[in-house]
């Protein structure tokens, strides 16, 4: 597994305001999306493309278009949501697919409630979305439904990610498949609630409100 964390002074400004409580929603949504762009830079360094020809006002010359099969994006819900249009707006041609996962506050265990996702990404390059890696275990139920049908290059796009958390990733993954973290920031550590210290709350709720 490779972990790659975007050291970009546009990308710590961004998250210093995240993290400050004081931030309301509208704002957070705003900023979330734009730092997702920037992640998602980091993210698709190594997306597929093709050689294709192309004339210009001057001459002939090759450049490169994004490969088929198409990438498929995956944000885990509902936080991941707001992460979307960040992520399609740098990878346009991808298709999109929804994982609704939410952790049991008890046990801790991620539990399942939606998913659309195709049967078959064999060959494709899949990009999940979820601000927050916490205990790991929201992701790596996702990479497992991933892997099990047939994706072997993942990456996560994450806001914020805690030591835990990707040592828990990194042992599921193993050499399975080829899987990326890029995030903006690893913080300190979880606390007993399981929230990522220092943070930014609950991402879900600082981006949609307590539904
Ligand atoms: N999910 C969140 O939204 N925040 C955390 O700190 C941990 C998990």
């Amino acid at each position: 597994m490779r972990l790659h964390v975007a050291d970009h002074p546009l990308v710590a400004h961004k998250l210093t305001v995240l993290r400050d409580k004081k931030t309301p929603s509208p704002t957070f949504r705003q900023l979330v999306d734009e730092l997702v762009t920037l992640l998602a830079y980091e993210a698709t360094r190594d997306v597929h493309t093709d050689t294709v020809q192309i004339e210009t006002p001057v001459a002939v010359t090759t450049g490169v278009k994004l490969a088929d099969p198409r990438p498929l994006v995956v944000p885990i819900l509902r936080a991941g949501l707001g992460m979307l249009d960040g992520m399609t707006r740098l990878l346009p041609t991808a298709e999109v697919g929804f994982l609704g996962m939410q952790r049991d506050e008890t046990t801790l265990e991620a539990i399942t409630y939606a998913n659309r996702l195709p049967d078959d990404v064999s060959g494709r390059q899949c990009f999940l979305l979820d601000p927050m890696l916490a205990t790991g275990g929201t992701l790596v139920a996702a990479i497992d439904y991933l892997l099990a049908r047939g994706a072997r290059d993942v990456t996560a796009v994450c806001l914020l990610a805690a030591p835990e958390g990707i040592e828990v990733v990194e042992k599921f993954v193993g050499d399975r498949a080829d899987v990326k973290i890029v995030v903006a920031a690893v913080d300190e550590r979880l606390n007993e609630k399981a929230y990522i210290v220092p943070g930014l709350g609950d991402a879900g709720d600082r981006l949609y409100g307590i539904v």
